[in-house]
């Protein structure tokens, strides 16, 4: 068997996406769940672009130890530098170093000529190689670059130490069968070409970046650069669910390869990401979408329960998605909850056990069927990355035809209970004015959104708001079986997010 190395840019490119900004806490979390799942090489950020940026690789960088924690660099002293600083504490540490080589970048970008950028790259290397072995280099904008340029670069930078070399598609310009043609051309026209690994990198403009990396991936390629739920710049990265379930599930196709990742843990990071991020995925999204399993025309249904390949390609347990099976109900005990939580993926402490199985109980008194999303909605929303200084006490609204809505909400501020009453346009915004009273905080809403997490009058809400206060932005999640106290959760979340950063 060969194996496809998996490289999870998740916490780079991912969250170079329009509004999906982390906080180290929340990039820490990723890591370790990215680490878990199996990824080889984890790219934890570009430390040159500010000190948090530095801090959140170094913390990552300590504290992972099963994947390889990788840091970006342009071609330049001062981002190497940085990027070497970052991957330090790492057991195993990789610096990426990028340099653009098409025309089209050499030209109006970075205004230099083919001779000086072959220069740089060749330098650059060099000197990054004094701090890592594991050196990654890529031209950028690859698909674009003039081929004989492209493969007199690649050839001198795996002799100036190279040990990966990553051909991006920055813009997702190519298309699958050229793409596969450039790896092979890669392969049969750089001579030292075997000195290395072949990276690749596929951006999703076309919506065609899973189907250039796995055409890569049956041309010799044998690293991908993918991000969870395929978040990125622009239109994102190639998915990673996508290419890991491609590669298992056709092996008539893919037959000697495979990668490291424990597929049944898919479906666990990608939620975690889409909550951590605000990024909600697609319901039609492949692998993770929550319609990716499920079957709503007779035929199909007739079909699933007559044989369940007829119309199912991948079981929904090998991306640890169980169904909207009952789960659990009033009378199930603790025992049962964890071993549900286990099942589903999540290991928690006493403490943790005991302040999701308290909100349970509480669930189960208002709704009689327990869903494994209701649970991991509860265990998203109950177990929280940051110290709450905010806590919900209680509140209380009155709305209606004819009255103007008016709420009063309890707070907890460390030991002291403090209340304050608003009136507001709606219910939720008399709740969001009342917390502002007592917190002191005028928080300015910027997005707000209502999602059912399963089917049915009492189905649980998950609220997902974006807030600014305090010169920060966050996004944030509550659920409740009543959207009035999601929407109290959130956004009381949403502020002790800003109280941490
Ligand atoms: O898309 C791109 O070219 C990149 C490089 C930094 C690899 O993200
Ligand atoms: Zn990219």
């Amino acid at each position: 068997m060969d194996r496809v190395i998996i490289f999870d840019t998740t916490l780079r490119d991912g969250e170079q996406a329009p509004g999906a900004s982390l906080n180290p806490a929340e990039k820490l979390e990723i890591a370790h769940a990215l680490s878990d799942l199996g990824v080889d090489i984890i790219e934890a950020g570009f430390p040159v672009s500010s000190k948090g940026e530095l801090e959140s690789v170094k913390q990552i960088a300590r504290a992972v130890k099963n994947s390889v924690v990788c840091s970006l660099a342009r071609a330049v002293k001062e981002d190497i530098d940085a990027a070497a600083e970052g991957i330090k504490p790492a057991k195993r540490g990789r610096i990426h170093v990028f340099l653009a080589t098409s025309k089209i970048h050499m030209q109006y970008k970075l205004k230099k000529a083919g001779d000086e950028i072959m220069r740089l790259a060749v330098e650059s290397v060099k000197y990054a190689r004094k701090f890592c072995d594991d050196l990654e280099f890529s031209p950028e904008d690859a698909s674009r670059s003039d081929q004989a340029f492209l493969f007199r670069v690649v050839e001198a930078v795996i002799n100036a130490g190279a040990t990966t070399v990553n051909i991006p598609d920055t813009v997702g310009y190519a298309e699958p069968q050229e793409y596969g043609n450039l790896i092979g051309a890669l392969k049969a026209n750089v001579p030292n070409i075997d000195q290395a690994i072949i990276s690749v990198h596929c951006h999703n403009d076309l919506g065609l970046a899973v189907a250039n990396s796995l055409s890569a991936i049956r041309n010799g390629a044998r690293q991908v650069e993918c991000t969870i739920n395929g978040i990125g710049e622009r239109a994102g990265n190639a998915s990673m669910e996508e290419i890991v379930m491609s590669i298992k599930t056709r092996k008539d196709i893919f037959s000697d390869l495979e990668t490291n990742i424990k597929s049944n843990q898919i479906y666990k990071v990608s939620r975690l990401v889409s909550k951590l991020t605000g990024f909600v995925v697609a319901p039609n999204k492949a692998i993770v979408g929550a319609n990716a399993f499920r079957h709503e025309s007779g035929i199909h249904q007739d079909g699933v329960l007559k044989e369940r390949t007829t119309y199912e390609i991948i079981k929904p347990q090998d991306v640890g998605v169980f169904g909207s099976g009952l789960v659990l109900g009033k009378h199930s005990g603790r025992h049962a909850l964890n071993e549900r939580l286990k099942e589903l993926g999540f290991h928690l402490s006493h403490e943790q056990i005991d302040k999701v199985s308290v909100r349970f109980k509480e669930l189960a008194d208002k709704k009689k069927n327990i869903f494994d999303d209701d649970l991991i909605s509860i265990v998203e929303d109950e177990i929280k990355l940051i110290k709450p200084l905010w806590r919900l006490e209680g509140f209380q609204v009155t709305s209606g035809t004819h009255i103007s809505p008016s709420a009063e909400v309890k707070l907890k501020y460390r030991h002291k209970s403090l209340s304050g009453k608003s009136s507001g346009d709606g219910p939720v915004d008399a709740c969001f004015k009342a917390i502002d009273k007592v917190t002191g905080v005028k928080g300015e809403l910027q997005d707000y959104r209502i999602e059912a997490v399963t089917k049915g009058k009492d189905a649980l809400g998950e609220v997902i708001l974006k807030l600014k206060a305090k010169g920060r932005v966050v996004t944030a999640r509550g659920s409740s079986t009543d959207i009035i106290e999601a929407s109290v959760r959130a956004y009381i979340t949403a502020l002790n997010k800003i109280e941490s950063l």
